[in-house]
């Protein structure tokens, strides 16, 4: 009896153990889909993410790749025109962090997302834009 308890114990600690380990996965590993939720509450207002579609600022369709300031139809600040950048996955990240850093003179006037989890699951989101 006591056995057969121990044994549905144990089972129960698995079960726990993997619930752990899958809930810290899902913790650590990038979300696209969490990361349209932060574009469309920090981004949206601005940025579009239809090819050729310039808003306040430029589109951001294939931003992933692609270097700075080459959206054509869009007036850019020439500080971004000049920085000379590729935004590959770590560049977005420091300019995400703080925009104004990495590109000093920038109109875009964001302050900056501070949370790294929230920033790799937007960059994400923006890889899937192709
Ligand atoms: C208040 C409006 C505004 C918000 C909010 C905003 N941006 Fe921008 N963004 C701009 C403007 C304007 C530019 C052009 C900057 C320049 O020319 O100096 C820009 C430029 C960029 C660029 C460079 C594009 C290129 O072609 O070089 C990226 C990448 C970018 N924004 C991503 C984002 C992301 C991701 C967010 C949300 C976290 C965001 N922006 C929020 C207005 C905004």
């Amino acid at each position: 009896m006591s056995g057969r308890i121990n044994g549905v114990l144990s089972i129960l600690a698995l079960n726990l153990l993997f619930v752990g380990v899958a809930g810290l996965r899902t913790a650590e590993a990038a979300d696209p889909a969490a990361g349209q939720a932060v574009f469309r509450a920090q981004c949206g207002i601005c940025h579009s993410v239809q090819t050729g579609h310039n808003m306040i600022g430029p589109s951001l369709f294939g931003i992933v790749g692609r270097k700075t300031g080459s959206e054509t139809d869009f007036h850019y600040s020439t500080a971004n025109q000049n920085s000379n950048l590729t935004w590959s996955p770590d560049v977005l990240d420091k300019y995400l962090e703080s925009p104004r850093t990495v590109i000093p003179g920038t109109k875009m006037t964001y302050a900056g997302l501070k949370d790294a989890a929230k920033r790799a699951d937007l960059i994400a989101y923006l890889e899937t834009l192709k």
